[in-house]
């Protein structure tokens, strides 16, 4: 078993809070989960299940989950969800560290929870897309240290209590030193934490990547199906387009997260099919399900993240004095997301691509 430097507290039981804190979980680590009484409900029934596209499964049992329908106070040692059992041992001790995994709009209310509960100085490793969601929770939670984090993998919910990883990327963080101590729990957990000095180039380049996913929502396809559609790819090089040159503006050079370096990807989308399928062969090995979770958002009904994706853009671009036109379509189209597909060209005429 590893030793941690502590219990870690999973804050929104999701697809990403699910996976690190179950992958956590499963290398040693106590782990605390914090999610809404329907998730909370199916993991206490089933047990928490952990797929991923190398066919690995984990499976922790429901008598191993401490589940927690409310941020529990330092001290408390139960579980409200774990049969009374405490299970992973944390003893009710404080959180050492605590992953923040909500969608950007139940940002400012999760952290501020956690500051209402957690002792000053908890570090709150944000595993969140977009640039500002850091900063939203050190606003809300200003006695905590909130860090900057990257997930660049995907994470679906499969069934019920089980959640499936669909495609390959790394797990990054700004460096601090308070996460000096939990990279042997991360890499025992097979995720590796990648620490930068400076993580805002890795976010965006992050960010670049995730222009796809307003895109893959609209089309209603698989996320390799969608990316194997020119006229797809071609809308998702645009918002890129827009995004590179809002960043130029503002001298900032995002860092390469995919297989190409951010300033070829436009390029690199736009080609025909036949070509894109050999130069994008490592990016394309993914699951034929996965989808993105602003997909899934939108055959919800629920609230998307486009306003931390596009509409970071946008906020970048007008600050320079641009225009990112495409991206303001999508922040418009997205942010009251109602059902019904579009095909690439339907896109790209909407866009006048
Ligand atoms: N999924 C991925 O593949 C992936 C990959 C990279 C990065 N990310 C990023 O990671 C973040 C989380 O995404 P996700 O896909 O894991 O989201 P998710 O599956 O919706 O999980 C978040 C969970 O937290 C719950 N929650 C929100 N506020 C809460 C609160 N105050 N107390 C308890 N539970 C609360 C949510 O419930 P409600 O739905 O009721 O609010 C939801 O069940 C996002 O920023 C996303 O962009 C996701």
């Amino acid at each position: 078993m590893i030793r941690a430097p502590g219990p870690a507290l999973v804050m929104g039981a999701g697809a990403v809070g699910c996976w690190v804190g179950g992958r956590l979980q499963d290398a040693g680590v106590p782990v605390q989960f914090v999610g809404r009484p329907s998730v909370l409900q199916e993991l206490r029934l089933l047990g928490l299940t952990l797929t991923d596209l190398d066919d690995r499964r984990t499976h922790l049992p429901p008598e191993s989950l401490q589940l927690h329908a409310e941020v529990p106070e330092a001290g408390r040692s139960s579980g409200e969800g774990s049969g009374g059992a405490s299970g992973g041992g944390s003893g009710g001790s404080p959180p050492a560290l605590v992953l923040l995994c909500v969608k950007s709009g139940s940002t400012a209310e999760a952290a501020a929870l956690l500051g209402l509960h957690l002792p000053a100085g908890t570090p709150v490793l944000s595993l969140q897309n977009g640039i500002g969601n850091p900063a939203i929770a050190a606003a809300a939670a200003p006695a905590l240290l909130v860090i900057p984090g990257m997930v660049g993998f995907n994470v679906v919910r499969a069934s019920p209590g089980h959640w499936h990883r669909g495609t390959w990327g790394e797990l990054a963080a700004q460096a601090h030193a308070a996460l000096q101590d939990w990279l042997p729990a991360f890499a025992a957990a097979g995720l590796p934490l990648a620490l930068h000095a400076d993580l805002r180039p890795v976010q965006w380049g992050k960010l670049l990547l995730n222009l796809n996913n307003p895109v893959n929502a609209l089309s209603g396809l698989p996320l390799k199906r969608q990316l194997l559609d020119r006229d797809l790819r071609i809308v998702m090089a645009a918002l890129i387009d827009e995004a590179l040159a809002a960043l130029a503006a503002h001298g900032i050079e995002p860092a390469q997260v995919a297989a190409l370096p951010p300033r070829r990807m436009p390029t690199g989308l736009r080609l025909p099919t036949w070509l894109f399928r050999i130069a994008a062969r490592a990016s394309l090995r993914m699951d034929d399900q996965a989808r993105t979770s602003m997909a899934e958002d939108v055959a919800r009904g629920r609230p998307t993240e486009i306003d931390a994706l596009c509409g970071e853009v946008v906020r970048l671009a007008h600050a320079a004095g641009q225009r990112a036109p495409c991206n303001e379509w999508m922040l418009a189209r997205l942010s009251r997301p109602s059902p019904g597909q579009m095909s690439g060209r339907e896109m790209r005429a909407a866009l006048g691509l």
